[in-house]
């Protein structure tokens, strides 16, 4: 497995990649990495075969945090991380640094960023604003570096998904998209880097966003072909996540799946997705109703 640091050195090696006609699966990730990743890489390996390379990029993109926002102090362990990789068959980690990735931006010279107008406006996208503009560049700019044929992202970050389809769409960069399905600990709890600053007890009351979506969804299994209106189970899931004292519902959304367009009678086949602080930690989860 090799490590690559340089942006340059990186494109080089992906453009003798494409030359010798050999498929590449990416897999964009920030590091602190867990079995959700692992499973990322997983099918990144299956979609390329055997003779494909896989990449795994490590980077904290910090166009992607607000100024309050945890980027000084989001979890990192390259040791840690090199060696998943490895034990996942990776071929090559992406692991640039700031000044690499951003040239010019400390001087104020960096300027070009890329914006997704529509579907990264609810939701994630209201609660921190310039989050998806961030995510979209830095994206774009690994497809730029990498070459990839096929990328890999999780269902874990839905809205993320959906707003980088449609950029992959909208921009033509020639490689397939895949979303692969969200992994979780035992009692529930999506996968999350973030879970790390959790403490115990607040690592107990985070099912409660696992919960929620359950409840959901059974209601409305309940509730037969017509559905249940929205704002009921809005306030229901502002109920469930009020007996966790240490949790605040930042949002929670029921929508469409693939244009996250809200709707306000909730079927089977729908999809919700909520947002909620444990003590200091923002939680996200979804899952199709
Ligand atoms: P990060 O949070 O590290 O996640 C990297 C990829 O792993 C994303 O596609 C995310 O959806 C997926 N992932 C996270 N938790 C998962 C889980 N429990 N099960 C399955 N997949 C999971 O998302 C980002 O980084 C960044 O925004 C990035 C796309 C790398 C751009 O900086």
């Amino acid at each position: 497995m090799k490590i690559v640091r340089s942006p340059g050195a990186m494109q080089r090696l992906a453009m003798e990649w494409r030359r010798s006609g050999r498929r590449v699966g990416f897999v964009p990730t920030m590091g602190f990495l867990h079995e959700g990743h692992v499973s990322l890489m997983h099918v990144a390996r299956r979609r390329v075969g055997p003779n494909g390379i896989v990449v795994v990029s490590i980077y904290v993109n910090p166009t992607q945090f607000a100024p309050t926002e945890d980027l000084s102090r989001y979890p990192r362990d390259f040791a840690r991380d090199r060696e998943l990789c490895s034990e996942a068959g990776v071929d090559v980690i992406f692991a640039p640094l700031d000044g690499d990735m951003y040239a010019g931006r400390e001087q104020g010279l960096y300027s070009t960023y890329v914006v997704e107008e529509q579907l990264g406006q609810g939701m994630e996208g209201a609660s921190r604003p310039t989050h998806f503009r961030g995510v979209t560049t830095v994206v774009a700019k690994l497809f730029n570096v990498v070459l990839p044929d096929v990328a890999v992202f999780g269902a874990k970050d839905w809205q993320q998904a959906a707003v980088i389809r449609r950029m992959v769409k909208d921009l033509n960069f020639p490689l397939r998209m895949v979303v692969a399905p969200t992994r979780r600990e035992k009692d529930g709890l999506a996968m999350s880097s973030r879970n790390t600053y959790l403490g115990p007890d607040e690592r107990k009351q985070a099912t409660v966003l696992i919960r929620s979506i359950r409840q959901v969804r059974s209601r409305v299994g309940a509730a037969g072909k017509g559905g249940l209106p929205a704002v009921d189970l809005k306030r229901e899931v502002a109920g469930l996540v009020a007996t966790a004292p240490a949790a605040r519902l930042d949002y929670v959304e029921f929508f469409d799946p693939e244009a996250l367009r809200p709707v306000e009678q909730v079927r089977k086949g729908g999809h919700m997705a909520l947002a909620v602080f444990v003590g200091k930690t923002r939680l996200i989860d979804n899952g199709r109703i």
